[in-house]
């Protein structure tokens, strides 16, 4: 059956109408909101390139997290600035660092009203700004060194769940790394303790906002080494294929809105839960460009929220949580 039987637009007349038929859904409940946390007291300063995220130093991150659980938004993933770097990132498996502080502080606010996610990685504690330990030390343009940095990545995840994280979030791209985060945490006792891997994370440019933002820049070369070309769909189905085995409970695809086919993909393969990360450039883009009058920010913020639940994607990280969740809330 066709025109004129058959009007599509009948199901469009009304809000009612499209809201009744509208087949992807978007709530709070699916969102992470990404909190930086860095040293000091009373701090609570906006990062200039991203606007309406800020910078919390450890007495000042309760009250946010307050608010965010407030809205309904289920979970926070924290991202440690420390008080200084050096060449094996020590500050990020300190059992007394900047995250494990956090996490204590947001206990104390919210109790289990929220999940606290943390992402492991050396990158914002490493003078050279590299994800994992320089081959040899750090020489210019010496490579990042796999296996050793597996150990490392494996204290940070333990130093996070022992603080109280529900989830640890490995982004550093090295090969291993959540066998051997999974083993470790298991040798302490530390079973409940989930994982979400960022498993298909491309190199990408949209990143930018946030190195800024984590004075995590590399000093030297870039990150394409251990980072996915963004050319590649099936090496995506690999590493999710091999987080899984190696113990991973949720995966992640970063960034999310210009990889929405490998979310699509990854979602029709696996069945485990899928999270995907609208990344710092993705949310900066939209802001900056609503700024210069040319988009309409909340309704940018929303189309591609929904894209990349339609894609399939279960949780979205996004900087956009509260405002969307506001949003929603109306
Ligand atoms: C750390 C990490 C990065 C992001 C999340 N975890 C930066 C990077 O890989 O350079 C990016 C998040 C964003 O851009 O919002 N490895």
């Amino acid at each position: 059956m066709s025109f004129p039987v058959t009007r599509p637009r009948r199901l469009r007349q009304s809000e009612l109408l499209r809201s009744f038929v509208q087949e992807t859904r978007l709530s709070p409940s699916n969102f992470i909101y990404p909190l930086f946390v860095c040293p000091g007291s009373g701090v609570k300063r906006e990062i200039a390139s991203m606007p309406g995220n800020f910078h919390f130093s450890v007495d000042r991150i309760g009250e946010e997290c307050r608010e965010v659980a407030a809205l309904g938004i289920p979970a926070v993933i924290l991202f440690g600035i420390p008080e200084k770097k050096d060449e094996t990132g020590s500050g990020a498996y300190d059992e007394r660092g900047i995250v494990p502080q956090a996490i204590r502080a947001i206990r104390e606010a919210v109790g289990k009203k929220l999940l606290i996610v943390c992402d492991v990685c050396l990158c914002e504690y490493t003078s050279h700004g590299h994800c994992g330990l320089i081959k040899g030390g750090v020489v210019k343009d010496g490579e990042v060194d796999n296996d050793s940095t597996l150990k490392l990545l494996a204290r940070v995840a333990v130093s996070y769940a022992r603080a109280g994280a529900d989830i640890v979030a490995p982004s550093d791209m090295m090969d291993g790394r959540v066998a051997a985060i999974r083993q470790a945490l298991d040798d302490e006792s530390l079973s409940n303790t989930a994982i979400l891997a960022y498993s298909a994370k491309y190199a990408s440019a949209f990143y930018g906002p946030f190195r800024d933002a984590a004075d995590s820049a590399p000093q030297f070369g870039d990150r394409r080494s251990y980072q996915m070309d963004p050319a590649n769909q099936r090496e995506a189905l690999r590493e999710i294929a091999l987080d899984i085995e190696e113990g991973a409970d949720m995966v992640m695809v970063k960034p999310a809105l210009p990889y929405l086919d490998v979310i699509c993909r990854a979602r029709q393969e696996f069945n485990c839960p899928l999270a995907a990360y609208q990344v710092s450039g993705e949310f900066s883009m939209i802001v900056a460009a609503a700024k210069l009058g040319w988009i309409d920010q909340e309704r940018a913020m929303m189309e591609s929220l929904i894209a990349i639940r339609r894609a399939g994607a279960d949780v979205i990280l996004t900087y956009f949580a509260k405002d969307a969740a506001r949003l929603l809330a109306c």
